[in-house]
Formats: structure tokens, C-alpha cells, sequence
């Protein structure tokens, strides 16, 4: 369910809180001064409220970005906003964020309570709000206590981390990062540690939390199921630049490049040349579709839902299946088209065996064509 703008920002957190990257740069240079741009002139806005997805492939710059955002690097070029508030020069603890990494980083020797009061008892702005020893105590258990209640983890206060599983961890590790009341949550790969169940569980778990307190949220990954499953937008990242930015279904509906498509949905996309010839598209040098595109060679991306079996006497393409195996209420399928091993999720009351040709065709919805240069073509 999907809780509105407005409820999300009257939560207990009660922050509004945008976020704007404008032209942020990073630029290593290393002994010898060989430059590696991580991330190259990113221009995003991230709303208040919203969970928005980072993510790309190994090295594409997430952690970097994530990094420059939470003040530990500095960015080469560019700036940060929260709110009207340009942060590009505050140091990382007058930024109001919280942080979450992927190993949790919790102190071992100290209880789930010690641990997630420890930003509290070592806050110097906190001691001065609260003078009196035994006023701060009491201020911390309560904060401690509503924090742990968010997470769901108030029974297990006493705790040491050795005696909580890989989950369990990972909350106390967010209420840790909660317990300040940031205004903004910044999550690197926090599921990686966890196992496949924990992380789905985790992950749900997040996005419950993070709609609870109306805070926001960034969230790196490189797993495009985890940010599609739980995020209000994705930001695509390839090699330091942004691809796209979009709601994550809109943005698998709608991929602007071959990059996008390709990297979103499991299967992925199946790509492959395909020539266009006197107003047709040509697959296995079969008539695929009725185009308007000019003669020559283009990106032909089918998404594994969009084959479908032929009926009796219908025509398509004979493919040979060399691999099958059901997958809850689909059949996944695999053959060789236009010398490029693609697959198909068809229906499972058709019977297909291994070794077997079947003839399948194309749904209207679901191809993508791109240029060679991996552009999307929006009119064809
Ligand atoms: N301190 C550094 N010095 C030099 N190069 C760095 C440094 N930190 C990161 N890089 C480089 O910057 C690029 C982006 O790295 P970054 O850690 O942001 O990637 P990432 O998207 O988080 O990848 P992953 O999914 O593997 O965590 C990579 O090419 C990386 O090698
Ligand atoms: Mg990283």
C-alpha cells in the first residue's frame, strides 16, 4: 500500500526534507595521476519523503555519490542541497544524516541498547539540550525505546549483537542510524550481508520503516529487484552518469537506452541486430513487425514475457528449446534466435519439453528497439 505524500510527511519525524544534487562530481587521481571520474556531473532531485533507488553495476559510482551526499568525501565539482541549504562544505556529523552500511558495524562488547544510544551519549549538541545527567538518561530511554519500537526489535534491548541473527543486526543498525532523528537516511547496501529470505524480509522491512517516519531515504544497490521491489524512484547509474530516473515500473515500461533495459528484470531483456528492410523489422530473417524506420541495422530488445506460443496454424518463429524449467505459474524457456540465446517466461499449461521446436510470436507490448548506439527509438 502506498501511503500519500502528505501522511508520510505528518509522521513522527515531521521533516521536509529535498535533496539536490547539482553537477556533483568526483574525481580520483592516484599516485601516479591517473584520473578516475566515479561519478561524473550528477543533476538529481530526490523528493522529501520519497525511498529513492541508486543503482547500477560494480563501480558505476553509487558509494561515491552516497559518500559525497553524507559529507566523508568531498566532491570535486558540484553541490549539495538539503532543502534551500547548500551542504557541499558541512562536515559529515552537522549534516543530519543517518547512515547504514552493509557490514552493520555494530560495537560487539555493547547491548542493542548501548548501541543504538551510542550517537545519543556521544552527541555534544545532546548534552547541551539536556544539562542534567538524569534527564538526558531518561530522554535517551525514551528515544531508544520509540526508535527500537519502529524496528521491531524493543525485546531484544538487553541483547548483545552476537545473539541476534543477520536481520535482527541490520534494524539495530537502522534504529542506530534513526535514533538522532535525521533528516535524511542514507543506506549502502545494507542487505548484502543477509540471506536471500532476510534480505527479502529486510528489505520490506525498510520500506515499512522508512514510510513510518516519512524520512529521506537513499538506497544503494546493485540488485535492480531489491530497488524495483521497494523504492518510490530509481536513479540508473553507468560508469559516474546518471541513465535514468524514473518510477521503477515506469522505468522498465520505458527504458530511454539498451543499458536501462538490459539491466532491469530477471530474466533480462533478450538483445540482439535486427535488420530493418523496405518498412519491416527483420528477426531470424523473418518479418517481425511493420516498421517506419529507415533501411539498416538497429537494437531489437524483447522482454521474456513478450513471447508468446503460437496457436494451431498461427505463424511466428521455430525455435529449438534447449533448456525449460518451471518457475511457479510460468514456463522459462530457452533457444537460440537470431544467434543470440534468448528466453521466454510463456504460460504453464503449455507443454513444452527440452529438445522440443515451437513456434512463438511477439506480443504487441514489451519490444524495445534502439539504435546501434543503444538510444531508444520512440517511434517506430
Ligand atoms: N578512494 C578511491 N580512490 C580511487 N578510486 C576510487 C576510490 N573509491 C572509489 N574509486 C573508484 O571509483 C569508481 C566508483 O566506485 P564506487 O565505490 O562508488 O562504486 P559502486 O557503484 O559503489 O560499486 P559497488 O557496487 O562495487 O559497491 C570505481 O571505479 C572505483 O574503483
Ligand atoms: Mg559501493
Amino acid at each position: 500500500m502506498e501511503l500519500s505524500y502528505s501522511k508520510r510527511v505528518k509522521s513522527r519525524y515531521d521533516i521536509y526534507m529535498e535533496i539536490k544534487l547539482k553537477n556533483l562530481t568526483k574525481v580520483f587521481s592516484n599516485k601516479e595521476k591517473v584520473e578516475t571520474v566515479a561519478v561524473d556531473k550528477l543533476n538529481v532531485t530526490i523528493p522529501s519523503g520519497h525511498l529513492v533507488g541508486l543503482l547500477g553495476p560494480s563501480g558505476c559510482g553509487k558509494s561515491t555519490t552516497l559518500f559525497m551526499i553524507a559529507g566523508l568525501l568531498e566532491p570535486s565539482e558540484g553541490k549539495i542541497f538539503f532543502g534551500d541549504e547548500n551542504v557541499t562544505e558541512l562536515p559529515p556529523e552537522k549534516r543530519g544524516i543517518g547512515l547504514v552500511f552493509q557490514n552493520y558495524a555494530l560495537y560487539p562488547h555493547m547491548t542493542v541498547f548501548e548501541n543504538i544510544s551510542f550517537p545519543l551519549r556521544n552527541s555534544k549538541s545532546f548534552r547541551l539540550t539536556y544539562p542534567n545527567a538524569k534527564n538526558r538518561r531518561n530522554q535517551i530511554e525514551k528515544i531508544v525505546k520509540e526508535t527500537a519500537e519502529v524496528v521491531a526489535i524493543q525485546d531484544l534491548l538487553n541483547r548483545k549483537p552476537g545473539q541476534l541473527s543477520g536481520g535482527q543486526q541490520q534494524r539495530v543498525a537502522i534504529a542506530r542510524a534513526l535514533a538522532k532523528k535525521p533528516k535524511v537516511l542514507l543506506l549502502d547496501e545494507p542487505l548484502s550481508n543477509l540471506d536471500a529470505r532476510l534480505r527479502i524480509q529486510t528489505r520490506e522491512e525498510i520500506r515499512r520503516i522508512q514510510q513510518k517516519t516519512g524520512i529521506t531515504t537513499i538506497f544503494v544497490t546493485h540488485d535492480q529487484e531489491e530497488a524495483m521491489s521497494i523504492t518510490d524512484e530509481i536513479v540508473v547509474m553507468k560508469e559516474g552518469e546518471i541513465q535514468q530516473v524514473g518510477e521503477p515500473q515506469a522505468t522498465y515500461n520505458h527504458p530511454d537506452n539498451a543499458f536501462v533495459a538490459k539491466f532491469l528484470g530477471n530474466p533480462p531483456i533478450n538483445l540482439f541486430d535486427s535488420e530493418v528492410k523496405d518498412g519491416y523489422l527483420y528477426i531470424n530473417n523473418e518479418k517481425a513487425l511493420k516498421v517506419t524506420l529507415p533501411d539498416g541495422v538497429i537494437q531489437t530488445g524483447i522482454r521474456p514475457e513478450s513471447f508468446r506460443i503460437c496457436k494451431e496454424n498461427e505463424q511466428g518463429f521455430d525455435v529449438k528449446v534447449d533448456f525449460k524449467s518451471t518457475i511457479g505459474r510460468d514456463i522459462l524457456i530457452r533457444f537460440n534466435l537470431n544467434d543470440v540465446y534468448s528466453k521466454a517466461l510463456v504460460e504453464s499449461d503449455n507443454h513444452i519439453n527440452k529438445g522440443d521446436t515451437v513456434k512463438i510470436k511477439l506480443k504487441p507490448n514489451g519490444i524495445h528497439l534502439f539504435e546501434k548506439n543503444g538510444e531508444r527509438i520512440e517511434k517506430w
